[in-house]
């Protein structure tokens, strides 16, 4: 059984059904992206895992746990960090002191100088800008500062909701980078991304989302050389 399960999603905003049967599974120390178009769905599927948004029909388990009607925190203690859109953070709290409101669950605070650390370690850009109020850092700094308070919770999974949105591009290389580097960790990753390309390339498997349907899905590979999939979001 897979670490992530997600089962026969439907879904629906009013009238208007969002998600048609959706199912995808993510696999302990995996990276898998669920790639589409602006308005393909993602964010939805990604707020039925969480519990924000209630499907019409449906299961979501996790380490062979049902999440049906699990409150969004419950959901947070069990290992899972959930990135929204746009990454957040505190705008007028230090570098470290966003980092310390990610030291969640409770259990993590004791704990919170080595998570610190850790992240130190892995956004040095962070660490050279510690006592730096969030607002002033640059749109891609502020995306590793909200990656890297979603980490000090020690997530077992990683949804991370459009990441690379907005980035310049060296610093997708570098979110990516970092992505790729909590394999490391033994952190699962399940990455929501309309950037096709460069998710693919870092990607072991993905599923390609297109007006709520799953169109596609398969080891990255294999989709590459997949002739719609060049022609419709590579570019090539
Ligand atoms: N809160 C909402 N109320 C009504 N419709 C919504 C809401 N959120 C998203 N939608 C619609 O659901 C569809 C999927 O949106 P979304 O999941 O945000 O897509 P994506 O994240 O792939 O861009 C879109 O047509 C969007 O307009
Ligand atoms: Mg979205």
């Amino acid at each position: 059984m897979a670490m992530l399960e997600i089962n026969n999603i439907n879904c629906f905003y009013g009238n208007v059904q969002a998600l048609w049967d959706v199912s995808m599974n993510v696999g302990e120390g995996e990276i898998v992206a669920l790639l589409g178009a602006n308005g393909a769905g993602k964010t939805t599927l990604l707020n039925t895992v969480t519990g924000l948004v209630k499907p019409a029909s449906g299961h979501v388990s996790f380490m062979g746990k049902s999440l049906d009607g699990v409150p969004v925190h419950s959901i947070m203690e069990m290992g899972i960090a959930y990135l929204p859109e746009g990454g957040r953070t505190f705008p007028d709290m230090s570098i470290r002191e966003n980092l310390e409101m990610g030291a969640y669950p409770r259990s993590m605070w004791k704990t919170r100088k080595a998570g610190i650390d850790r992240m130190f370690e892995l956004f040095p850009r962070l660490k050279e800008r510690s006592k730096q109020m969030a607002s002033t850092l640059s749109g891609g700094e502020k995306q590793m500062l909200a990656m890297a308070r979603g980490l000090m919770s020690n997530p077992k999974l990683c949804l991370f909701d459009e990441l690379s949105y907005g980035l310049a591009p060296i610093m997708v290389t570098e979110v990516f980078r970092i992505v790729q580097s909590l394999r490391e960790d033994g952190i699962t990753v399940l990455l929501v991304e309309q950037n096709v390309k460069q998710s693919m390339e870092i990607a072991d498997r993905a599923y390609v989302l297109e007006n709520g349907h799953i169109a596609l899905e398969g080891p990255c590979c294999d989709l590459m050389d997949n002739s719609y999939v060049k022609k419709a979001y590579l570019g090539l």
